[in-house]
Formats: structure tokens, sequence, C-alpha cells
């Protein structure tokens, strides 16, 4: 049974920090981080918006463009490096404000590779009949968890949220492979405390905030991106050239430069939204992937390579054929509406 997308919304928050303001912030230019990152600007929560706020908006935005599309959840898979709390899940939270009170929910922290892992804890459910039609969310309030004085990190991130349905599609389309990994020698590179104030390798007293050793995220980001993707598109038995769309995290655009070199697929076929949204973490892949579609890029039937890295340190990696026919039902449906 095929299984895939059939649905996308998103949703970022109204305020706009650029890297002209970070200047009046702590010593940084625009020019350090565009040269460093590719990123100009990123979208910053309200104070009182949380990652399940603005996964509430994201399913709003996905309501809007598919009417009708919530009927039948029966499960809610969120994905959020930045929970509002450690329970209840964000993702019970989201069902309950969007009248999914009733189906299962549970929340994936698999930092920015979680949009990823989410997609095929979704695939799996749906095809060992757990659920039918999953809602999957990645949704962030990085802004939150980050130290606004350390300039080598705050600079990166961005909040916002993306919604997907999950289901089964028509023969031919939906998710071809996986490729999930984590390597905990890593985790000291990229980390959060939550409830210990102990994780092996970070110094005492460093983690109440977000913290990374950028180089070394850097170097493993460049690898895994290119052996993920690899391995997902030998698993599917695909090779760069097959490749309509990759659909990489969105963290630094030297990084997807260079896994491109690895895997055959040249930088005009990369989905690349960075420069306005800085890294939303689990909200980045869903973001790019919703641009794209909505510009006309990304069509019924092309081949996709989605590909993601993260805390963990982690990553995730899908090849799918993009199934578009729900979207092309309900422009029918706004046609027909606009003839009578
Ligand atoms: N403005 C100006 N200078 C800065 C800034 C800044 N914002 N930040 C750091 N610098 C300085 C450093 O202090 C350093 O100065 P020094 O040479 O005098 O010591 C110099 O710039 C170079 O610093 P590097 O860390 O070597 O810079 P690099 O080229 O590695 O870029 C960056 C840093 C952008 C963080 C890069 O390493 C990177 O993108 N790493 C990956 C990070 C990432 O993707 N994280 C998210 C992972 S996903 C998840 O799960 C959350």
């Amino acid at each position: 049974m095929p299984i895939g997308i059939t649905a996308l919304g998103t949703y970022v928050p109204t305020r706009v920090l650029t890297n002209k303001e970070l200047e009046g912030m702590f010593d940084t230019s625009d020019e350090w981080i565009v040269s460093r990152t590719g990123i100009r600007e990123r979208h910053l929560a309200a104070e009182d918006e949380f990652a399940s706020d603005m996964g509430v908006r994201a399913v709003n935005d996905l309501s809007a463009r598919y009417p009708g599309v919530l009927e039948g959840v029966d499960m809610v898979v969120c994905a959020t490096s930045s929970p509002d709390a450690l329970f209840p899940s964000t993702a019970a939270i989201i069902a309950g404000q969007v009248g999914l009170n009733g189906a299962g929910a549970l929340d994936v922290l698999v930092a920015c590779s979680g949009f990823m892992y989410a997609l095929s804890v979704a695939q799996g459910m749906v095809l060992a009949k757990t659920a039918t039609k999953v809602l999957v969310l990645g949704a962030e309030a990085l802004s939150k968890i980050l130290d606004w004085t350390d300039r080598t990190t705050c600079i990166l991130f961005g909040d916002g949220a993306g919604a997907a349905i999950v289901e089964e599609v028509p023969e031919g389309y939906g998710f071809q492979s996986f490729v999930l990994g984590a390597d905990s020698t890593g985790g000291p590179s990229l980390y959060k405390f939550a409830v210990a104030d102990h994780i092996p390798g970070v110094p005492v007293g460093t983690g109440a905030m977000l913290g990374m050793n950028g180089r070394e995220v850097f170097k493993f980001a460049v690898r895994v991106l290119g052996d993920s993707g690899e391995k997902a598109m030998n698993k599917a038995g695909l090779s760069g050239s097959d490749i309509d769309w990759m659909v990489p995290h969105q963290a630094n655009v030297r990084i997807i430069e260079s896994a491109c070199g690895r895997f055959g697929v040249p930088l005009e076929k990369t989905v690349i939204n960075l420069d306005r949204y800085g890294n939303t973490s689990t909200a980045s892949v869903p973001l790019a992937l919703r641009e794209a579609l909505d510009d006309g890029r990304v069509k019924d039937g092309d081949q996709l390579l989605l590909v993601a890295f993260g805390g963990g340190l982690s990553w995730g990696a899908s090849a799918m054929k993009w199934y578009g026919g729900a979207g092309r039902k309900v422009a029918v449906q706004e046609q027909e509406l606009v003839v009578k």
C-alpha cells in the first residue's frame, strides 16, 4: 500500500528580524552572516506565541487550502525541538485546538531531523493500520531557547511551523525510502538541557539555552546530508539525475552547496529559502516544500529527495514521488464554485 503526503500547510510569525537589526544587538554584520550562512532575515514568534500556537496556525492554513482535510484524521504526530512542555505533548495541545480531540497524539524529538522521523513514524502507523490518516507537524518556537547574546547561535534560527497529511496515495506515488540515523558521539555539538542538567560531554552550567559547536556541526552536516541522501536514493533505486527537486533542511547555504556536490543533484534543482527564514528546525522542510509547490516548481509526479540533519547528532532522508491529486481536487472544486 503506497503511503505519502497528500496535503501541506505552513505558518510563519509576522515579526521579521533582519541581519541589520542584529548589528545593533552585538558585534556582527549583515555581510558576515550572509557570506557564512546565506541567511538575511528570520521570523520570530510573539512573546505569547509558542510551538503549539504556530502548529495550530499551520493546520488552519492546511484546512484553508484543502477544505475538509482534517476529516478522518486519527493520529497527530508533532516533531519539535522547542515543545511547549515535556507533557502534555505539543501534538495533544494542537489536536485539542483543531477539533481532533480523541485522536492519538505524540511528539517526536529528534531536533532538526524530526520532521523526517515524524513522516516515517506516520507511514509506519498507516502501514500497520494503527492509524488511517495522520496529521504530521513540524512546529518551532526556537527563539525562546536561544541565548540572544551568543552571536554564533542566535543569528541562525527562526520560528515557524508546517502541517502535512500522511495517508494512502495512488500506486506510483508516495514514500519510496527512508534513511534515519543518529550518532551520540556528536551529542555535545548541539544540545539543550531539559530535566537533568547533564549531557555527557557538555560542561555543567552551559545547556540552559541552545548550545552548539558550529564547526563540528558543519563538518557533520556536509557528510551526513550527502551520505543519507545517497542512501535514500539507492534504496529507492534512484540516482542524482532522477531527482526533480531536492528539499534539504535549511541550515546554511554552504552546507547545502557541498551536499549537492556529493550526490550529483545540481543547485538549480534544490529548494532554498533559508535567506528569508533562517533555520526553523523541524519546520524548515515543509516551509521550503510548500514554497516550491506554490510557485509551481514542484508538480504532481515529481521525484523528490528530502534530507535533514540535527541534534543527536541525527539525520533523516526520504525519496518520494509527489502526489498532487488532493491539491488538484481542491482546484477543481474552486473552479466549479467560480463557475456557479
Ligand atoms: N558575526 C561575526 N563574527 C562571528 C559571528 C557573527 N555572528 N559568529 C562567529 N563569529 C566569529 C567567530 O568568533 C570567529 O572569530 P575568531 O576567528 O576571531 O575566533 C570567526 O567568526 C569564525 O568563526 P567560525 O565558527 O569558524 O565560523 P564558521 O565559518 O564556521 O561559521 C557557523 C559559523 C555559521 C555557525 C557555521 O559553523 C555553521 O553554519 N555551522 C552549522 C550550524 C548548524 O547548522 N546548526 C544547526 C543544526 S540543526 C539543529 O538540530 C538545531
